[in-house]
């Protein structure tokens, strides 16, 4: 099968196309967000994946908006990620950091009794779960110049810190409705400055960020994560300008040779005539690179767009929650375990490093 088959990413060459998601699942359940010897437990049992790509890890306290997720802004953190790292290399994997910051997907309560920062003050009016409990969003801060620029610089510290963490690269999370994502849509960008209006400004965010870490890590140490269709959650929904914008972001991104894109197709419904099908066609055409997918893939869907040419390699979520071996058992057509949903975001070992791998 092509999906089993080595592929060249960036540097390295991986051992299979099939990439592990991002994937929050809340264990770095301390004051100082520090990565676990669980969670070394957890990435070890999926090193089988050709490529690991972390769960989102917050470049400051300001980017936090769920407990117990990881961040790479202290040393601390950082050393608790070299346990991840080592663990995943010494079991024969690699492993990128996704870097992410939430905007106005957080509440006060994570930040002092201060607002949440976003491209404008629109309040995505959801539920937030905070250290203080369920309660709802609020209308954010926008982000002045110099918060821009502090952001930037924090993306930039934290793609240093994982690759002192022992980080085979990183992922912007630029996708599903974060910070980035605020800005380049126009429905939670209402700027008139160089960051909001046309497509050049509201994606121009975005590239100095990405152009800030190109300064200290090299192309193919970096990926960037897409949700081009992504509409109807936290107050971000699809607009004519949304495909424009993301076709725009894509054709500039040839220009970067990055490590790969990854590209994600809706994941939960999307009742909107702006809709297309097929997110992975569509993008091929445009992008050069390694394109990566992902979305309510499995074996035989996967293995397909593989062969039609639309992707590179094919990223799994939650298969990967249940089925830690899940190259194994494409390899060997064993059947995939479905995940507890209860246990996606709960503590403790029970729904995370639990689940077997039926080969070995
Ligand atoms: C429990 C859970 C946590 C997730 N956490 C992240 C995350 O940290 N970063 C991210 O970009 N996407 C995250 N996602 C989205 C997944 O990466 C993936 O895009 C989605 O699950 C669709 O892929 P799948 O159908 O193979 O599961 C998460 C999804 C789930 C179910």
């Amino acid at each position: 099968m092509k999906i089993l088959e080595p592929v060249q990413v960036g540097n390295m060459e991986l051992k299979n196309r099939v990439i592990m998601a991002p994937l929050t699942r809340c264990r770095a359940d301390n004051p100082g967000r520090v990565p676990t010897d669980l969670m070394a437990e957890y990435y070890r049992q999926r090193a089988g994946a050709g490529l690991i790509i972390s769960e989102a890890t917050v470049v400051s306290p300001k980017g936090i908006g769920y407990v117990n997720t990881p961040g790479l802004y202290s040393d601390e953190q950082a050393e608790g990620w070299k346990k991840v790292t080592t663990a995943v290399h010494g079991a024969g994997g690699r492993i990128f950091a996704q870097l992410w910051h939430v905007g106005s997907i957080s509440h006060p309560d994570f930040h002092e009794g201060e607002l949440p920062h976003s491209a404008s003050d629109v309040d995505p009016k959801i539920p937030i779960k905070t250290p203080l409990g369920r309660k709802y969003s609020v209308a954010p801060k926008p982000m002045t110049e110099e918060d821009i620029n502090q952001t930037i610089s924090d993306f930039k510290n934290a793609a240093v810190r994982a690759i002192k963490s022992g980080f085979d690269g990183i992922e912007i999370h630029s996708s599903n409705g974060y910070l980035f994502h605020q800005f380049f849509s126009r429905i939670t960008n209402l700027r008139s400055d160089k960051y909001g209006g046309t497509v050049e400004n509201r994606t121009r965010f975005y590239f100095q960020a990405l152009d800030a870490i190109h300064s200290v890590l090299s192309s193919e140490q970096i990926g960037t994560r897409l949700n081009p269709m992504y509409h109807g959650r936290a107050g971000i929904t699809l607009d004519q300008e949304s495909l424009p914008t993301f076709e725009y972001i894509v054709n500039r991104l040839n220009a970067y040779n990055l490590a790969y894109l990854h590209l994600s197709r809706p994941f939960f419904p999307v009742d909107s005539p702006l809709l297309i099908d097929n997110v992975p066609a569509h993008f091929r055409q445009i992008y050069k690179g390694h394109l990566m997918v992902n979305g309510e893939y499995d074996k035989d869907s996967g293995e397909a767009e593989l062969l039609a040419g639309n992707a590179d390699s094919v990223c799994y979520g939650r298969p990967f929650i249940g089925n830690p071996d899940l190259p194994e058992r494409i390899r060997n057509g064993i059947s995939w375990v479905e995940a507890n949903t209860a246990t996606f975001y709960s503590q403790g070992a029970e729904g995370y490093t639990t689940y077997p791998a039926a080969t070995s």
